[in-house]
């Protein structure tokens, strides 16, 4: 999968994104992280990319005719327009659902602004997607972007080493993961649960599963409604609800 970001910062996502399991995924071909510099596009004489806001108010507005520039140039390349992300606190808020969904694109274009936002004529003309990571406000869109592409890029296939760790995690089917233990068997006076020492995978599985449910009550209710559950099971938690 290709990521391609539009941003005035390009170190700050490089540097950020070329590290790790991410980092390890680019290596060995199974992603691409290209960051283009708006800056590079405009053509201003003095290198400006930003401008007063019509109608007067604080701050600066990114201008279009950069943006649309840096964006024009992935698109010529590639050869078609991709779904192109505006990263904005006005957007959907990022979830998981949405992570595997994108994970499935061959090319992913995604837009950082920074000052008081970007010209609304060039987004309508470019933008598919605008998304939120969550109800705050960043300086600038790049660590929202860093946010996505780790997000999607783990949902690609080979991403990560162990198949598995993609699906049987926190968020899916709406669940918290159940707890992990490792080495030692016992550590500052707390025994890892016999349980999973049992060897018997089926109670082990049972195990986890109520740990996730358990869990989910406690921690996000808001999850736990969108679960499915059994009967059994909604009746094991009901009473961590009220
Ligand atoms: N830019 C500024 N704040 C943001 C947020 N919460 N999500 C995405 N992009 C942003």
């Amino acid at each position: 999968m290709n990521f391609y970001i539009l941003t005035l910062f390009p170190d700050m996502v490089s540097d950020g994104l070329h590290t790790s399991i991410i980092g390890r995924a680019v290596q060995n071909g199974l992603l691409s992280i290209e960051t283009i510099n708006i800056r590079d596009y405009t053509l201003d004489k003095h290198k400006k990319v930003d401008d007063y806001p019509y109608g007067g108010g604080a701050g600066m507005v990114m201008q279009a005719q950069p943006v649309y520039d840096a964006w024009k140039a992935v698109v010529d390349r590639i050869g078609y327009r991709p779904r192109t992300v505006y990263l904005t606190p006005q957007g959907g808020v990022f979830h998981q659902s949405q992570a595997k969904e994108l994970a499935l694109e061959k090319d992913l274009i995604l837009l950082c602004g920074h000052y008081e936002g970007i010209d609304e004529r060039v987004l309508e003309e470019i933008v598919t997607d605008y998304i939120s990571i969550g109800d705050y406000v960043l300086t600038g869109g790049e660590l929202a972007a860093m946010v996505m592409v780790d997000a999607i890029s783990r949902m690609v296939p080979g991403v990560l080493t162990n198949a598995a760790s993609g699906s049987t995690e926190s968020l899916e089917g709406n669940l918290l993961e159940y707890p992990q233990y490792s080495r030692p068997e016992e550590w500052n006076g707390k025994k890892v649960p016999a349980i999973l020492l049992s060897g018997d995978h089926a109670k082990v599985d049972a195990w986890r599963r109520s740990q996730s449910i358990e869990r989910t009550a406690l921690r996000r209710p808001d999850l736990l409604e969108k679960a499915t559950l059994s009967q059994k099971e909604w009746e094991s938690v009901k009473d961590l609800l009220n």
